[in-house]
């Protein structure tokens, strides 16, 4: 079983979390309210970035994760510059024994007037696309 756990706080990373969810067969969780989340395959966990570092909110959900609940985790996010929330997602994962996988799904995403439309159609298509191949027996 996969499952798909987001923190977005304009909505972009929520774009990006709904079409990996397509692709993965599930329905996107925001980690505030997540519920039912036990031993998933693949647990795709999106974020965005601010001021350099992952949110607080999304910190300490990945804090709080049990080994149990997750065999793998996939990460995916936006930001205004495209890095990736993956280094710090695995600093404190992989200390407790949960492997982030290589692979990630990481785009461009709106911030004031830079970027302006993105995640767009063809990001949503590619992340997507992105579920299927990594998502349960893809890796
Ligand atoms: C307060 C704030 C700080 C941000 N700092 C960064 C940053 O350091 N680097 C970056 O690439 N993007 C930064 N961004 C842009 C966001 O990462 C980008 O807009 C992202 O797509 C937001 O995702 P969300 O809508 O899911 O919250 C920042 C945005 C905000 C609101």
């Amino acid at each position: 079983m996969n499952a798909v756990i987001y923190v977005s706080k304009s909505g972009n990373t929520k774009k990006l979390a709904n079409a990996i969810a397509k692709g993965a067969g599930v329905k996107a969780q925001s980690a505030a309210n997540a519920v039912n989340l036990t031993q998933a395959e693949i647990l795709f966990i999106g974020g965005s970035i601010y001021c350099g570092r992952i949110s607080g909110v999304l910190r300490k959900f990945l804090q709080n994760l049990d080994q149990k609940q997750a065999a793998k985790v996939v990460v995916f996010g936006t930001s205004a510059s495209g890095k990736s929330i993956r280094a710090e997602v695995t600093s404190i994962l992989e200390p407790k024994g949960i492997p982030v996988a290589e692979e990630s799904f990481h785009c461009k995403g709106s911030f004031l007037c830079v970027n302006l439309g993105r995640p767009n159609a063809d990001d949503l298509a590619q992340a997507e696309d992105f579920a299927k191949r990594t998502g349960k027996g893809g890796l």
